[in-house]
């Protein structure tokens, strides 16, 4: 066999290469830029796992219960059933790596993250992704000395390499010298969330182009439930971007309010006694988004973090302070701050089993570009679990596949000028095009009306631009967003259809996608059932 090619350095991609070096088993590690630069830096509020060390008597099947309700029984519960049951686990093992989770008498301590009931999200400060990271690109270095994982930094995934619905590989190019290799052998793709399809509308960082996704949906990779796009209730506009204010702000106390009148209304707090700020991240946006409307209120929602003690600010939140008065140069101590949603996580993404394999044999998939574990709406602290686990788990299959006795392969992938098409950047002018006919159809409120007219946009773009081959793919899978949120008729967690404003349970299914020969094939998949399962599952 080959040395296995993992696209993406994230935490999903590293934790499927330390995984496989744990196991002796070579791989490369290929990005556009280093690991301390991928999106999982970004990550703040934490990580969840029921450890149950706040005495609220949690387990693994709460957690199980929270997330599938969460993403509103879209999630492929058998790879949910693997994510909670080794949560624990993995928080753990982070721990062993040295990660300084905020502890008390020497225990980690959680906080409480919407849609969840109890305290279940470990974190360090807000900074939990930062911190993380470190310890696993430092945890990557020791199988980097050994050759076991070799990098290939300000690398660029270009395509795959598919013969007869086989990944053989990848086709590969050096930014630097601009020269292209094949590196031959399975694939496991890692490449993160699509923010640059949005741009300057995200959370996320805006070096996740979306090319990775756009020209594997074009090679033929199935993709699911892409018109779930999750809007963060919390984030604040910056130069090219949407900043994250983390849920934790909610989770330590902050509140939600607008001007109703001439007074607070604290309006989720009133209409969701239980969860209040904490409904899940669909629910809070929604009411955002509807209590902006009402004639008697005002045009922006505050988070009021006014109330917190001395000691959340100092020992949980500090760098959450540091940030809001650096770009808004407003002390969230004293003052309330104006907060909007945001695109922050895709639900939706390539639709693999639980084992984390394709539609396309020997290519895996595994992180925020994936679609099983979030369903309709992905739960705050879930994320960074998600790429851990997924990582772990597609590299768990592909050694429980492979043959022992195969001869190992180890030559150096052979780089030469080529002129390949795929080459070629989209424009930052067609990608703001696209964009904004995406915009007009996926808000937070969606509608026929405007679906249609996303569409017919997007074929504007289409006609009336010389558009090169990553453009088009853009097109294809831009199409393929608003042709799954037209087939949704019915309203589920981040997908709400104010023309079809209930949930239809003959839509509990995930919504399928293919590019095909020039057409775009929307397909409804049933939801796996799940298996009874004690300890098997567990990576
Ligand atoms: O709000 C946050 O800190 C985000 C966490 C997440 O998306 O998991």
């Amino acid at each position: 066999m080959y040395r296995i090619n993992i696209i993406g350095s994230g935490l999903a991609g590293l934790s499927a290469a330390i995984t496989l070096a744990e196991n002796s088993v070579a791989c490369n590690l290929i990005s556009l830029q280093n690991s301390e630069r991928a999106q999982s830096v970004l990550a703040e509020g934490g990580i969840n796992g029921a450890l149950n060390t706040m005495g609220e008597d949690d387990n693994t099947e709460n957690h199980f219960n929270d997330t599938m309700k969460g993403g509103v029984y879209l999630s492929d519960p058998n790879a949910v059933d693997g994510l909670t049951k080794n949560a624990p686990q993995i928080i753990r093992w982070l721990e062993s790596l040295g990660v300084p989770f905020n502890t008390s008498g020497g225990e980690i301590i959680l906080r409480n993250f919407g849609g969840q009931k109890k305290k279940r999200t470990a974190y360090a400060r807000s900074s939990t992704g930062k911190i993380i990271m470190s310890a696993v690109i430092d945890e990557a270095r020791k199988y980097e000395a050994c050759g076991l994982i070799k990098r290939y930094c300000h690398h660029e995934f270009v395509k795959l390499l598919i013969e007869n619905n086989v990944c053989v590989g990848a086709l590969i190019r050096d930014r630097y010298s601009g020269k292209f290799a094949e590196f031959k052998g399975t694939v496991i793709l890692a490449c993160g969330g699509m923010n640059g399809i949005f741009p300057g509308m995200t959370t996320g960082t805006t070096q996740n182009s979306g090319d990775a996704a756009c020209t594997v949906f074009a090679q033929g990779v199935e993709f699911g439930n892409l018109e779930m796009l999750q809007y963060h209730p919390t984030t604040i506009g910056i130069s090219g971007k949407r900043c994250l204010v983390t849920e934790a702000a909610r989770g330590e106390g902050g509140r939600l309010y607008i001007e109703r009148n001439g007074d607070k209304w604290y309006f989720m707090e009133e209409k969701y006694p239980e969860l209040k700020n904490l409904m899940p991240r669909d629910v809070v946006a929604r009411e955002m988004f509807f209590v902006r409307r009402q004639p008697e209120c005002g045009n922006t929602v505050y988070l009021d973090m006014t109330g917190l003690s001395e000691s959340t600010w100092k020992n949980k939140l500090s760098d959450l302070r540091e940030e809001i008065i650096h770009y808004l140069s407003t002390d969230p101590k004293t003052d309330p701050i104006p907060i909007k949603e945001g695109i922050h996580y895709f639900m939706g993404g390539i639709n693999t089993n639980e084992c984390h394999q394709t539609n396309v044999q020997n290519l895996y998939a595994a992180g925020e570009c994936t679609c099983q574990y979030h369903g309709a709406n992905r739960l705050g602290g879930n994320s960074m679990l998600g790429a851990l686990y997924g990582g772990r788990k597609a590299a768990l299959t592909i050694l429980n596949i492979s043959k022992k006795d195969d001869k190992f392969i180890d030559k150096s992938p052979d780089f030469k000028v080529l002129h390949e098409p795929f080459a070629e950047e989209a424009s930052p002018i067609v990608i703001q095009k696209i964009s904004e006919a995406l915009l007009l159809g996926l808000g937070i409120v969606r509608n026929q009306k405007n679906l249609d007219y996303s569409l017919k946009k997007l074929c504007d773009v289409e006609k009336n631009n010389n558009l090169n081959l990553r453009e088009k793919n853009r097109i294809f899978l831009a199409k393929a967003m608003i042709i799954s949120a037209l087939g949704r008729k019915e309203s589920r967690g981040a997908h709400y259809r104010e023309d079809y404003p209930n949930r239809d349970e003959s839509f509990q299914k995930t919504s399928a996608v293919r590019f095909n020969n020039g057409e775009i094939d929307l397909k409804y998949r049933d939801i796996p059932e799940r298996r009874i399962s004690a300890n098997e599952n567990q990576a």
